[in-house]
């Protein structure tokens, strides 16, 4: 019985670490996944149906100019500046670049 615990549990560990490093290793699908987190409110890929301005084309430094700006208050927003500070200056990166890189 408890043989068996210890070798689930190590079991178990193993999965968590491959989920992990799967994540880190494939960056590109890291990054979509992030950005798709955006895409409820900004349209599939950024590409806005609504009233929301798009994200997808949009110049890189432009958008993480934006990001840093409702990070730390310099642009009052209704929503960005709570999510903004949900992300490293790094992710904001990421995803400026994978969102400049979409089709209009
Ligand atoms: C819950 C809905 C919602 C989600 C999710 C969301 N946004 Fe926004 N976004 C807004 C709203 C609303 C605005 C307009 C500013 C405001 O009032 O917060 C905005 C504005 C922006 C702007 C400024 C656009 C411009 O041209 O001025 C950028 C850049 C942006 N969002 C990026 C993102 C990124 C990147 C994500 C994902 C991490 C994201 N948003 C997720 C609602 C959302």
């Amino acid at each position: 019985m408890e043989i068996r615990l210890v070798t689930c549990s190590a079991a178990l560990l193993l999965v968590a670490a491959c989920a992990w490093s799967t994540a880190h290793a494939q960056d590109a699908a890291y990054v979509r996944g992030m950005a798709a987190t955006c895409t409820n409110c900004h349209g599939t890929d950024g590409r806005s149906v609504g009233t929301l301005p798009g994200l997808a084309g949009v110049d890189k430094a432009y958008m993480v100019q934006q990001m840093q700006d409702f990070k730390n208050g310099r642009r009052p927003a209704t929503i960005m500046h709570q999510l903004a500070k949900g992300y490293t200056d790094e992710q904001i990166e990421q995803m400026a670049a994978y969102f400049a890189a979409q089709k209009k």
